[in-house]
C-alpha cells in the first residue's frame, strides 16, 4: 500500500496576500490535488472559537480543526492553504511551501483589498521579519520547507510548476520504498 494513495500533503503557507490560494487553485486544476482553504472550512464548519471585529477574523479553534482534517491526511493529496503551518503533527505533511512577497508589493496588494492600515502594517512586518518562514523551519525538517518568490503572474507559474516536479520525486521515491518494503517482506518469508 502506498504511504498516501492519493498523493502528498502539502501545506501552501504565507503572509495574507502572498498568493497561497491563487498558488492552490492553478496547482489543484493541473494535479490530482485537492486544495483546501482553512479559512473557508473555519467559517463553513465553524471551526473557531469566536470572531474578532478588531482583526475581521475568526479566532481558530485549533483543536476542532486538527479533528476535522484528521481522517482526510491517511489518503494524501491535498493542498492545505493556510496562513501559518505549525498547527499540523509533522506526520502529516509531505511539503510546506512559503509564498514570500517584497513588503511594498504586498502592501498594495493588502491596500487593494480595503484592509485597514493597522492590519496591513501588522501584515507587513510579519512578512519582512519572515515569521511564517522562521515557524516552518521550526516546526518542520528544513528539506521539506520551500521558500519560493510570489511576486509577478510568471512566478506563479514557475512555482507551480517546480512543486508538480517534487510530486514527481516524492511519487518515485514512495514506489522505491514501497519496493523495498516488499523486498525485505519477501527475504523474511
Ligand atoms: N505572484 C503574484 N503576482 C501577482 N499578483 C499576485 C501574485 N500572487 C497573488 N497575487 C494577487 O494578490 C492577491 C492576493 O492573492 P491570494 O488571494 O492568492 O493571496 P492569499 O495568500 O491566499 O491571501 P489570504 O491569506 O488573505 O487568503 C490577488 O489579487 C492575487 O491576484
Ligand atoms: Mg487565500
Amino acid at each position: 500500500m502506498p504511504k498516501r494513495p492519493n498523493g502528498p500533503n502539502i501545506i501552501i503557507c504565507g503572509t495574507p496576500g502572498t498568493g497561497k490560494t491563487t498558488h492552490a487553485e492553478l496547482l489543484a486544476s493541473q494535479t490530482s490535488l485537492t486544495h483546501l482553504n482553512l479559512g473557508t472550512l473555519v467559517k463553513d464548519h465553524k471551526l473557531y472559537e469566536s470572531y474578532s471585529p478588531e482583526w475581521d477574523s475568526y479566532i481558530v479553534d485549533e483543536d476542532k480543526l486538527l479533528d476535522h482534517l484528521e481522517p482526510l491526511i491517511p489518503t494524501g493529496g491535498l493542498i492545505l492553504d493556510w496562513h501559518t503551518c505549525d498547527i499540523f503533527p509533522k506526520s502529516w505533511i509531505d511539503l510546506v511551501v512559503v509564498l514570500r512577497t517584497d513588503n511594498t508589493m504586498l502592501w498594495d496588494r493588502l491596500e487593494g483589498r480595503g484592509y485597514n492600515v493597522e492590519k496591513i502594517q501588522e501584515n507587513n512586518e510579519a512578512e519582512i521579519m519572515q515569521v511564517v518562514l522562521d515557524e516552518a523551519r521550526e516546526a518542520y525538517d528544513g528539506e521539506i520547507v520551500v521558500e519560493l518568490r510570489s511576486e509577478s503572474a510568471e512566478d506563479i507559474q514557475g512555482n507551480v510548476e517546480r512543486i508538480e516536479q517534487w510530486m514527481e520525486a516524492w511519487k518515485e521515491m514512495e514506489h522505491q520504498s514501497e519496493d523495498e518494503e516488499e523486498n525485505v517482506d519477501e527475504d523474511s518469508d
